[in-house]
């Protein structure tokens, strides 16, 4: 039975080339209808309003705080110029209390604004703020949001573990700045960034040739740079560059296309967002855990596969996390020690036999190569929205995707998966145009480097 159940999983998991292109194909006609009306397709496409990428010229000091999905980060730096680039850069990272992802706006806001005012307050006097200024800090918010400007936006809704309901649809920037007011911290949002439009503006900062961002952690999503022309639905001046960045929010994609199984449908219901981010919940890191948890339920209930009962532990939900799944897929000790060693310490499940642990591997493989091979079709996507799946004869054009996110990060098989799959999907010589590369924690520097491009003292200084 136990075999039966697994030989099921692997069928309907199963992503064979042909489907990925179907699916690529359906992202990029997504991409198009998302741009062309607003609600026109499940893609958002949000405008992002950076219409130019950092230069390298930005000076000053400048703060960013990257709220995503386990945790924030506060990060000062000192910016240099082309010269010197980034000179100094000191950051923290703090868990977001779970009761907080589901409590009040303000709650959250206090929270975050509060351990922003400690942070500041441990600025050294080697970061230069010119005297009069008040400081300034791009604001990394890893949700949805509807953008009227590049420092203001409403919540559309949350995604991943968040629920905080008295915050949709308000300005994310007026919370924050009303909650450092009430902390007494002296400060401007200058920009309102996605994480992938942060992760972009850092990416490019290190390497000019990245056109597109994808962040595959907690969430998934990707943003890209797009011609403002090619976007009909956005009614603004045609922008110097030509150019604007879209936040695709692709964890809301879905297509007819996409291989689910009983155990998505039943997570999906579940989740606090049902019927919404189908894309997200089979790919990214908070969900992948979270399958292979029920895949291993239904093997306890109706194949006794760890025996009479059902381990106690297994009912909990996302109680198998990546760094743990990432570890019994890695396994490479004969007998599976570490697999062995992981159902004790998680899921108190003492004495697994081999047999026991070689099917869970099977299970971590089947999930993360579905979740890897459908994040490569999304990639493809792009690159064939863009037109960069081909390359010309004599044209040196390269295209370089900044990758970011505890999944892509800590899972190595994932990581791997995906970077094949995407070979696979772009065929051997466009796939040498083509880099991967993974741009830690450049969120975080590329909001920071968004608002020194926008600062308010700017046009003072020209
Ligand atoms: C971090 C970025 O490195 O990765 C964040 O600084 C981003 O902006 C995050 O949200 C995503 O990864 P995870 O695994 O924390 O969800
Ligand atoms: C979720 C959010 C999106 C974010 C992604 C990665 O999909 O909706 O805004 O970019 O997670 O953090």
């Amino acid at each position: 039975k136990a075999k039966a159940i697994l030989r099921e999983l692997e069928e309907k998991c199963g992503t064979p080339t042909g489907m990925l292109l179907q699916v690529a194909d359906a992202m990029a006609v997504e991409m198009h209808a998302g741009l062309a009306s607003e609600g026109g397709s499940k893609l958002k496409m949000l405008i992002s309003y950076v219409d130019n990428l950092p230069t390298g010229d930005e000076k000053g000091v400048f703060y960013a705080l990257d709220l995503g999905g386990t945790n924030f980060r506060v990060l000062r730096v000192q910016l240099g110029g082309k010269e010197n680039r980034v000179v100094k850069k000191e950051s923290d990272v703090l868990s977001i209390p779970p009761h907080l992802m589901v409590g009040s706006s303000h709650e959250l806001f206090d929270f975050i604004a509060a351990a922003l005012a400690n942070f500041v307050a441990t600025e050294g006097e080697d970061f230069v703020l010119l005297p009069g200024r008040q400081r300034e800090l791009g604001f990394t918010f890893s949700f949805p949001v509807k953008q009227l400007s590049l420092a203001f936006g409403t919540l559309i809704k949350w995604t991943k573990g968040f629920l905080i309901e008295d915050a949709i649809g308000q300005d994310i920037v007026g919370e924050l700045t009303k909650a450092m007011e009430r902390v007494g911290l002296d400060m401007h949002v200058t920009a309102l960034v996605n994480d992938t439009v942060g992760t972009l503006a850092g990416g490019q900062y290190n390497h000019p040739d990245v056109i597109a961002a994808v962040i595959l952690g907690t969430g998934t999503n990707a943003a890209y740079v797009e011609w403002a022309n090619a976007i009909p639905k956005w009614q603004g001046p045609l922008p110097k560059s030509g150019e604007m960045v879209i936040n695709m929010e692709w964890g809301n994609f879905g297509s007819s296309h996409l291989p689910l199984t009983e155990y998505d449908q039943s997570l999906d219901a579940e989740s606090l967002n049902p019927g919404e981010q189908i894309f997200e919940k089979i790919i990214s890191g908070m969900y992948l855990g979270e399958i292979v948890r029920r895949v291993l339920c239904r093997l306890a209930e109706e194949a006794s596969f760890f025996g009479d009962d059902i381990p106690i532990k297994l009912r909990i939900p996302f109680i198998i996390r990546i760094p743990v799944m990432a570890a019994m897929h890695h396994d490479d000790t004969a007998d599976l020690k570490l697999v062995g060693s992981k159902l004790k310490d998680i899921l108190e499940i003492p004495n697994s036999s081999l047999k026991m642990r070689k099917m869970i591997v099977e299970v971590c493989e089947i999930v993360a190569t579905r979740g890897a091979r459908l994040s490569a079709a999304g990639i493809f996507g792009i690159l064939k929205k863009l037109g960069r799946d081909t390359v010309k004869k004599g044209e040196k054009q390269r295209s370089v995707i900044a990758l970011d996110g505890g999944l892509f990060e800590q899972y190595s098989e994932f990581r791997n998966c995906l970077k094949n799959t995407l070979k696979e999907l772009l065929g051997e010589e466009v796939s040498e145009s083509v880099n991967i590369e993974l741009s830690k924690d450049s969120s975080g520097i590329g909001a920071a480097l968004i608002a020194a491009s926008h600062s308010q003292y700017l046009e003072t200084e020209e």
